[in-house]
């Protein structure tokens, strides 16, 4: 792959930019620096760093992000900050995208991306990826509000019933459970639903892929294994 080319498709600005940067001298390959325009990049041979930062060749990028409350997924966030704040421009010149969104006060796993397909696969609503949230409740959690969030509850404004999985009283106020759809806050919805109301919220995991010692406000690249995982087509539990 020409190196200009490479250089663009990782964030690095125009294709005149990347000329630009290697023209300079600001390229180097295996510790040689590069000015020579017609230098073809072996993308097998990945790294690379641009004024001394050393970089990846990725085609595609999946990132997992440990959330930190106050954060919010949109580009323009408005009373917060937003989760691309933590991203530099490089990553953020590829286009990442969230993958679904979690609430501005939601904490935990939340997947980031440049790939189309993969966000499709994730957040179709026929998919039914899983989601585990763990959450801190006002008032105890009764069996009765158990029983309700497993055979369903009715969202206003929604066609669908909305059950829980795997719904379990961790202590008085605190409630786990797995939901197979991601409208918009459907956990909140659901609890208030029930007749409680959550106060915090924490999303331990997506497919199986599950948020184990991220810590909060860190961020690192899926590897294969972890991206089936996410995809929910992995066997066992991988943690990140
Ligand atoms: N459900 C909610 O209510 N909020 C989130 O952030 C995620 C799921």
């Amino acid at each position: 792959m020409l190196l200009e080319k490479m250089l663009q498709s990782q964030g690095f600005g125009s294709r005149k930019n990347c000329q630009q940067l290697i023209k300079n001298g600001a390229v180097s390959i295996q510790g040689e620096i590069v000015t020579d325009l017609k230098h073809k990049f072996d993308i097998h041979q990945p790294e690379f760093s641009v004024y001394g930062t050393e970089f990846q060749y990725r085609e595609k990028i999946y990132i997992a992000l440990n959330k930190p409350s106050n954060y919010e997924c949109s580009h323009q966030a408005t009373h917060h900050f937003s989760v691309f704040d933590l991203f530099d421009d490089v990553l953020m010149n590829r286009g990442l995208q969230c993958v679904g969104r979690l609430d501005q006060d939601t904490t935990g796993l939340l997947l980031l991306t440049d790939d189309g397909q993969f966000l499709q696969a994730l957040t179709h609503p026929k998919k039914h990826v899983p989601k585990v949230y763990q959450m801190q409740t006002a008032a105890p959690v009764t069996a009765e509000q158990i029983l309700q969030l497993q055979q369903g509850v009715e969202l206003r404004n929604e066609k669908d019933v909305f059950a829980a999985t795997d719904v379990e009283a961790l202590s008085q106020n605190e409630l786990k459970m797995t939901v197979h759809q991601g409208v918009y806050h459907q956990v909140k919805r659901m609890l208030a639903a029930v007749g409680n109301k959550v106060e915090s919220l924490h999303r331990a995991q997506v497919g199986q892929l599950q948020l184990s010692s991220l810590a909060e406000g860190e961020w690192v690249y899926l590897s294969d294994e972890q991206i089936s995982a996410a995809k929910n087509l992995s066997e066992k539990i991988v943690g990140i």
